[in-house]
């Protein structure tokens, strides 16, 4: 058959020549095109099901979305032909076949798969593949044999520090499974809420929400979302620490007094649950048993991470449990204590059955096997938990709220320098990763903007092989993945736009948008160190309207390395006379009251870069004197300014060193 001799001609790594994202384990691509139009039509055969109904419908639907075309009910032939072997299992497990096969011909297109995830991967991939060109919409002919690196491949939600509703976890999964994430981790409490339906102890949610919580049903209505776009949903009930808003109904859980009130703040909190008291693992087993029936999948996230210990400290009983039990070492006994806490909550989880999975923090020597480690301090903690025999995925480098750059990111693997010296067993203990959007800095509104396009970057990190690195190559499928999420329904870009609009309050937007172009917000946890933000903080000015990775920055980084003087100074002129441009803005919008400073300083850095394409241009060196001042003035650029960043003074720096 063409398609062996067509695998058999393939480079294993080809020029790309495609869009896709995550990059297929193969592909080849063919001549021609199968063209789509108004008859498009898929055909299911072999084994079916709802899910593979709803699917099929769902790919028409985006199709005629994302084109333009209104699709004709009716008779016509199948473009898209698709076959399913056999069911999954009725509980989506971690270790299933996800591959699938499609050969895309001028005349059809076929889809080949062992079972429903595979269909669903398979169908995702086959809408990127639809493109325009001179001709009209269509798919390139191709041939794909496509499964994933890893089986975890997940990212997890903070709906506590600021609630998130259910469209924004709805659109999330959307955005998920179009890049074949497989794990909705919903880290569904912290200090700052409990954002679940306890219908064993009304209060968790009664008092210690806001009234933002889910129901029930609509827990119910979440998990059969996602089951129908291929996603397993894990929920993360923190404990024993950040865990302030369980106290607010029930006190009796804490090692202090209280009252508790829900934390309106940002941090790491001194209220942690008492794990000397029966009491506090007798409410820890109806609640377990509780969420153990209501979330199906075989995983349960106990949390378990930054427990300050201070309540432990000042309490005397818990004191003297510490001593009865001979964790006296000071430096240690609260984290003796800790593993004693999660070695009872483990078997109450086991208990419900379920597996354990909790972060680093609860990985000791005599944990039991069947748990399992996210790293969000380091693939060390990964590696040691392999060498015990604990499985393990990977999140430190993959946390989308520190607003690293995709490339950040995209560097970031499972089983890179961290893993090197495991041996075959124990690497296959490191079953993936979770990207992390944690939400202080995060509302509704911003949540798109947050995860996407960058989650698409760690996606293919943890779908594709691992020798897919080309960076320059994943941010250009970055662009089209980023405008085709837009499509399915992902707010990133016209999030961005509104924001930038209400920064301009009804003035002109361009001055604004140059700048907010060229800012990001400071990195890591800095933006803490700054202002003291608060849950009700808004969160509407620049620095939340801003990329965290601005992609003007990094294209006009391209055109230094590439000396491409005339867009240089294109660029460089509009920056110039841009602050004159968004004085009279700044002056009516309180929005951009601070940010005067940074638009300046944009002003002063792009005439450096202008006089320094004057001096290359004339073939002159330019005075060590002026080279001074203009390092000096790129050093001030470097640092932020309040919250923010000034992204362009790097590329502009080497041009001033060029001059030199
Ligand atoms: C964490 O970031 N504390 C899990």
């Amino acid at each position: 058959m063409m398609t062996k001799v067509l695998f058999f001609l393939m480079a294993p790594l080809a020029i790309w020549g495609h869009d896709l994202m995550p990059v297929p384990a193969k592909i080849a691509l063919g001549q021609g095109r199968l063209r789509i139009d108004g008859n498009f039509r898929v055909e299911l055969t072999g084994y079916r099901e709802a899910r593979l109904e709803e699917a099929a419908a769902r790919l028409t639907e985006n199709m005629s979305r994302s084109t333009g075309i209104p699709m004709r009910p009716g008779a016509s032939p199948a473009a898209l032909l698709v076959h399913c072997e056999r069911a999954s299992a009725a509980v989506q497990a971690a270790r299933e076949d996800e591959s699938y096969r499609l050969v895309v011909t001028p005349q059809q297109a076929r889809l080949d798969a062992a079972n429903p995830l595979g269909v669903l991967r398979g169908m995702e991939t086959f809408l990127q593949m639809v493109d325009l060109d001179a001709g009209g919409f269509g798919v390139t002919a191709a041939e794909i044999a496509d499964q994933p690196r890893f089986q975890w491949r997940g990212l997890m939600l903070d709906v506590a520090r600021h609630w998130m509703p259910l469209d924004a976890v709805k659109r999330t999964l959307d955005g998920m499974a179009a890049v074949k994430l497989n794990v909705f981790h919903w880290h569904l409490s912290d200090n700052q809420g409990f954002r679940v339906e306890s219908q064993r102890f009304p209060k968790l949610a009664g008092m210690g929400s806001d009234g933002h919580y889910f129901t029930q049903e609509q827990v119910r209505e979440v998990i059969a979302y996602a089951r129908g776009r291929g996603i397993r949903v894990i929920p993360e009930f923190d404990m024993p620490g950040h865990a302030t808003a369980w106290f607010v109904g029930y006190p009796e859980l804490a090692s202090g007094p209280g009252p508790y009130t829900i934390e309106r703040e940002w941090g790491v909190f001194d209220p942690a649950m008492d794990p000397t008291r029966e009491e506090t693992y007798k409410f820890l087993d109806t609640f377990i048993g509780e969420m153990a029936a209501l979330f199906p999948d075989a995983y349960f996230h106990i949390g378990g991470d930054e427990v300050n210990g201070k309540q432990w400290d000042a309490n005397p009983r818990i004191q003297e449990f510490k001593r009865a039990h001979g964790w006296t070492n000071k430096e240690k006994s609260n984290e003796e204590l800790q593993a004693y806490f999660t070695r009872r909550v483990q078997t109450l989880v086991r208990k419900h059955g379920k597996k354990m999975i909790g972060w680093d923090e609860v990985l000791t020597p005599d944990l039991p096997r069947d748990v399992l480690v996210q790293s969000w301090r380091g693939q060390k903690s990964l590696a040691a938990a392999a060498r015990q025999g604990v499985d393990g995925i990977l999140s430190h480098g993959y946390y989308l709220d520190l607003m690293y750059s995709a490339a950040d990111h995209y560097a970031a693997d499972p089983l890179g320098d961290g893993a090197s010296d495991l041996n075959e067993e124990q690497r296959q203990r490191i079953l993936g990763g979770e990207a992390a959007i944690w939400s202080e800095y995060v509302t509704p509104e911003l949540l798109d903007a947050r995860v996407w396009p960058r989650m698409a970057a760690i996606a293919e990190r943890l779908w594709s092989r691992q020798d897919v690195t080309d960076v320059a190559d994943m941010y250009r499928r970055l662009d089209v993945v980023s405008r085709e999420l837009e499509w399915l329904g992902l707010t990133h870009v016209s999030q961005y736009e509104k924001m930038l609009e209400r920064l301009a309050d009804g003035g002109p937007v361009a001055p604004v948008r140059t700048l907010a172009e060229v800012v990001e917000g400071v990195k890591e946890y800095a933006r803490e160190e700054v202002l003291k933000y608060t849950s009700f903080t808004p969160l509407n000015r620049l620095v939340d309207t801003a990329r965290p990775e601005s992609q003007v920055a990094r294209q006009f980084a391209v055109l230094v390395e590439a000396r491409d003087v005339a867009k240089m100074r294109e660029w460089l002129t509009r920056w110039r006379d841009n602050d004159a441009r968004l004085a009279p803005v700044e002056a009516s919008s309180e929005l951009l009251a601070d940010d005067a400073e940074i638009s300046r300083e944009l002003s002063a850095v792009a005439a450096a870069g202008l006089q320094a394409l004057d001096y290359i241009q004339a073939g002159q060196h330019a005075p060590a004197e002026w080279t001074e001042r203009q390092t000096a003035l790129l050093e001030q650029a470097k640092k932020p300014k309040g919250v923010l960043l000034l992204s362009v003074e790097p590329p502009v720096r080497k041009l001033v060193e060029l001059a030199k």
